[in-house]
């Protein structure tokens, strides 16, 4: 079968808020810039890909991110293993740089229960990494095993139309208005210092730099405060947008088959794994795009 050619490559949307599957591509073979070019135009348009089929280890992975803008080696890994991790030692630092493995196996391949929030992700919605200046712009995963009765599904909302949906009023208060995103939770959950992932003032609303669009961006586990706000007087307006941001007809929800891999854009969409497996193992290799600040 002929891949990562213009001919062979076909778009096929998935969901009516967002999504498409895309064939006729290979990751483990060369992608000329045609095709890189489709992708990303499709990308645009769908907000997640999907890439069924797909077989890649861990350095195909990163290329892959190097193909659609370079991997983000710099993210949370970096705060992890100054908060005093040692690689291997919890799910979310791989042993290599810029690859997270996200599991419920040990080492020894048999189940273990999350030894901190490190190594679980966050089970409510989110955009990767929010908290860093710079957090990426997509992330790439790739499932290796998924639950054999299923569950374990992704789910993401559209923040395209989050935003499109708020009222004129509303648009025009937050306009302008910038929000505190910060690992704290994230870390104190895991029993590390609160200090030990960083803290960052984002635009509650973003411009797409790719498409122009305005999307809310504001998320349930990392917007703390508005900028010049307490948490108090800040709370009631970001769990309203929280949930403003996930209405059913914004969000999309992916059942994953084993060799599928995932490409979502962190600028206009919040995304959650659902935890609903019980102790089916499932593992997921996990690759960010390099970002850039929020605007
Ligand atoms: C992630 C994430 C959800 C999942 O990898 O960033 O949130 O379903 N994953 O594994
Ligand atoms: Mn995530």
């Amino acid at each position: 079968m002929t891949v990562n050619t213009l001919e062979a490559l076909s778009v096929t949307p998935s969901g009516k808020a967002l999504g498409a599957e895309v064939s006729g591509v290979d990751f483990a073979q060369p992608a000329p810039d045609d095709v890189r070019d489709a992708i990303m135009a499709a990308w645009a348009d769908h907000l997640v890909l999907l890439f069924r089929g797909l077989s890649l280890n861990d350095d195909q992975l990163l290329e892959t991110a190097g193909l659609f803008g370079g991997q983000q080696v710099a993210g949370s890994r970096d705060y992890f293993v100054k908060a005093g991790f040692k690689p291997g030692e919890t799910n979310n630092v791989a042993t290599r740089p810029g690859v997270s493995i996200i599991t419920n196996l040990g080492d020894d391949g048999k189940l273990v229960r999350q030894k901190s929030a490190f190594g679980n992700l966050p089970l409510k919605w989110h955009s990767d990494n929010s908290y860093v200046e710079v957090p990426p712009t997509g992330s790439l995963l790739h499932a290796h095993v998924v639950p054999v009765d299923g569950g374990g599904e992704t789910s993401f909302s559209n923040q395209y139309l989050a935003y499109d949906a708020l009222s004129d009023g509303l648009k025009q208060v937050l306009d302008g208005m910038r929000a505190w995103h910060a690992g704290d939770v994230f870390a104190r959950n895991g029993g590390y210092d609160a200090d030990a992932l960083p803290r960052s003032l984002h635009p509650v609303i973003r411009t797409h730099p790719e498409t122009g669009r305005k999307a809310l961006f504001v998320n349930s586990v990392y917007t703390t405060c508005f900028e010049g706000m307490s948490e108090a007087e800040s709370r009631p307006l970001i769990d309203y947008l929280c949930s403003h941001a996930v209405q059913p007809n914004f969000t999309f929800r992916h059942q994953w088959r084993t060799g599928d891999m995932l490409m979502w854009d962190n600028r206009c969409l919040q995304h959650f794994g659902v935890a609903d497996y019980g102790l089916q193992p499932r593992t997921m290799h996990r690759v960010t795009i390099k970002g850039e600040k929020p605007v």
